[in-house]
């Protein structure tokens, strides 16, 4: 395969570029070149239980060896290292200050207001077992649920840690979460305790975590909960409980600093974590010990290849699976040093990131392509005012990335050099599935390359029979692996309908839908087309609707798009675009014609869109996904009806009705 970085896209579809792994890159990688990748693939192949043994050995320290990888005897129910006994603090702390590492730094937090604190191995042990014993003097023990609702303190990971350390599984809801969610999450769950803060800073103002902790268990409304233990953060001013409430300052620093870990079984719940399904309120997703830590320490070796020296940053929340996997128990797990950030970047300072950056010489950075498309819309010259030359290697996670974003964030953050990693997993996968091995595997601008060692993945039709070379096609991953989610809390029949009897068994096996459209091309490279509810047929043929978006990004004018497929008695389906301008540009009716053409030209007629509405901004979630549910409510003229509780901003909507 040949490198090009000059040429120009003509079609997504038709994305040809390659991106060979840099001589350097290779050298420094862990896993070097593509042979080495496929000898991996092949051992995971040809005997899983072997590889994946090896794999938990070498990777988790045990208190006791499992007697069996993987029992697979009642699928879709996995048990993974079955007799084992292993405690996911322990791996994340105790063995790192056991091997010498104290003294390393495990945790860079950054306040939105500006302060820093770098926390050691030895100091976050002490601060984990103290919370642990501060936990289990409001009377939580092994197996009661504890839910978290924080704001990205290092004290959110120092919960997640403690959780994990006396067994008592945590459910972490995102901060910026209303306190209808959070109440319908720890009633779900039947939480017993709830570790939150006053307040936090984001965007410059605050938020009050307290107080809709408060709405949430007014009225008796979570009988489940005992007690609430609050960090002080923001310092404003909260009403307390006597007999519920403590603070974590007074509570924590006045416990032990012994608090030996739990021996946990393999399969001892983790923790819960709420995603939205297509319909219906968010189903918890039940991920358990061993094999969740397995596959957070494993992927996050394999793809960021962090050394000894270097420094990594995720800018998820820790609310949402990527800030689990990749801010806390990944990089904790290889004794990485990671980085917290309670801001985001805004109007104050639009280069917060890059800042952070060059401050903390930051060496690996993963983030959103949503991300990535905003600071395209605001330009270069943001970035460029920043030293980012300590960067080696750029993520992406969330959402398909479009070509041009891609290189923009390769050219202009990466200063055309660092490699880029667009990993695909889900809530439901704990980690990482389908990613560039930076030293390894030549990358293609749009696409997450190849499953990693161990996961077969594969593209069928609705009969379970694998599609064509560029078909688009379900995702689905053919076997099980140590990570995947066990099944949605209380209630294993939704687990095994939605997503392992979606799509009929393969050979007679149950296959793992992931609710994904996805195409291979003719290197056995997958591109996803985004969820299958995204997927648009128009007169018969299927469209991405990221495919449409991407073609329209592409065009000078546009910053950001989304396709949304609306009911048209010929067609099937018609094509409507939602689209807001690059600052400078005038939306009249030249401009939508020549979207129109510019999409007809890049990817074909048949996706050129029938509509194209102008706005200033799309209905996104807070944690950045555009909802485009509710776009489609729009396009056909429908009321939007369901649960708008995750609207970053509700105005948008207001405006798009207009
Ligand atoms: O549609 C895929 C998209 O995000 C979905 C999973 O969302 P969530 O459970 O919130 O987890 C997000 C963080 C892992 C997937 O079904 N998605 C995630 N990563 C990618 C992606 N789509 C395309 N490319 C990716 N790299």
């Amino acid at each position: 395969m040949s490198s090009d970085s000059s040429a120009k896209i003509e079609t997504v579809l038709q994305e040809e570029r390659v991106f060979n792994p840099s001589d350097e890159t290779i050298n420094r990688a862990s896993i070097k070149g593509f042979a080495q990748y496929q000898k991996m693939v092949n051992s995971a192949k040809s005997d899983p239980q072997k590889f994946w043994g090896e794999a938990a050995l070498e990777g988790l320290h045990w208190f006791k060896p499992f007697n069996t990888v993987l029992d697979w005897t009642d699928p879709p129910f996995a048990r993974w290292f079955d007799g084992g006994k292993t405690n996911v603090s322990y791996n994340c702390l105790d063995r790192h200050v056991k091997q010498g590492k104290g003294e390393k730094i495990a945790i860079i937090w950054e306040g939105e207001p500006g302060e820093v604190r770098k926390i050691t191995y030895k100091q976050l042990l002490e601060q984990v077992c103290r919370t642990a014993n501060a936990l289990k003097e409001i009377g939580i023990k092994k197996g009661d649920l504890v839910a978290l609702y924080m704001p990205m303190v290092p004290e959110a990971a120092v919960a997640m840690l403690a959780c994990a350390r006396i067994g008592a599984p945590h459910s972490v809801v995102f901060g910026g979460f209303s306190s209808e969610a959070l109440r319908d999450r720890i009633n779900d769950g039947q939480a017993k305790a709830i570790i939150t803060a006053d307040g936090g800073f984001r965007k410059d103002k605050i938020i009050s975590l307290k107080n809709a902790v408060d709405s949430a268990l007014s009225g008796n409304s979570c009988p489940s909960v005992e007690s609430v233990l609050v960090v002080k953060r923001t310092s404003e001013s909260i009403s307390f409980s006597p007999g519920r409430d403590y603070w974590w300052h007074e509570l924590v620093p006045a416990q032990s600093i012994d608090c030996p870990a739990e021996e946990m079984d393999s399969e001892d719940r983790l923790f819960v974590l709420y995603t939205s399904g297509s319909t219906g309120k968010p189903k918890g997703v039940v991920h358990t010990t061993a094999g969740y830590n397995l596959w957070a320490h494993m992927t996050f070796q394999w793809i960021f290849d962090v050394r000894e020296e270097e420094i990594y940053w995720c800018t998820a929340d820790v609310g949402w699976i990527t800030g689990h996997s990749y801010i806390v128990y990944g990089p904790l797990s290889n004794g990485s040093t990671t980085v917290m950030y309670e801001g985001v970047p805004r109007p104050s300072n639009p280069g917060a990131f890059w800042d952070l950056i060059e401050r903390h010489k930051i060496n690996i950075f993963y983030t959103a392509p949503t991300a990535i498309r905003a600071f395209m819309k605001s330009g270069r010259d943001i970035p460029d005012k920043y030293n980012l030359k300590s960067l080696r290697l750029l993520g992406t996670v969330g959402e398909p990335i479009n070509p041009e974003a891609w290189i923009w964030y390769r050219d202009v953050i990466g200063g055309n050099s660092c490699p880029i990693v667009d990993t695909w997993w889900q809530t439901e996968t704990g980690g990482v599935m389908i990613s560039p091995l930076p030293g390894a595997i030549p990358t293609k601008p749009g696409s997450a390359t190849l499953p990693l060692p161990g996961i077969e993945a594969e593209i069928v039709n609705a009969e379970g029979k694998s599609v064509d070379v560029n078909q688009g096609g379900y995702l689905v991953i053919k076997h099980p692996w140590p990570g995947m989610m066990r099944t949605v809390h209380g209630n294993p029949q939704r687990f095994r309908e939605s997503y392992w009897e979606y799509l009929p068994p393969i050979n007679g096996s149950l296959v793992y839908f992931a609710g994904d459209g996805a195409r291979r091309d003719k290197d056995g490279y997958f591109w996803i087309m985004g969820r299958v509810d995204d997927v648009i047929n128009v007169s018969g043929h299927r469209l991405g609707t990221m495919e449409i978006e991407s073609a329209l990004v592409s065009h000078n004018s546009v910053a950001e798009a989304a396709v949304v497929g609306k009911p048209d008695d010929i067609k099937g389906e018609a094509i409507v675009a939602f689209v807001t301008l690059e600052s400078g540009a005038n939306h009249n009716e030249k401009l939508l014609t020549d979207l129109k053409v510019h999409v007809s030209t890049e990817i074909g007629a048949i996706a050129r869109p029938d509509e194209i509405r102008f706005t200033n901004s799309l209905p996104k979630t807070r944690s950045g996904k555009i909802m485009r549910r509710l776009l489609r409510a729009l396009a056909a003229g429908e009321e939007v009806k369901g649960d708008t509780s995750t609207l970053e901003d509700r105005n948008v909507l207001d405006e798009l009705r207009k």
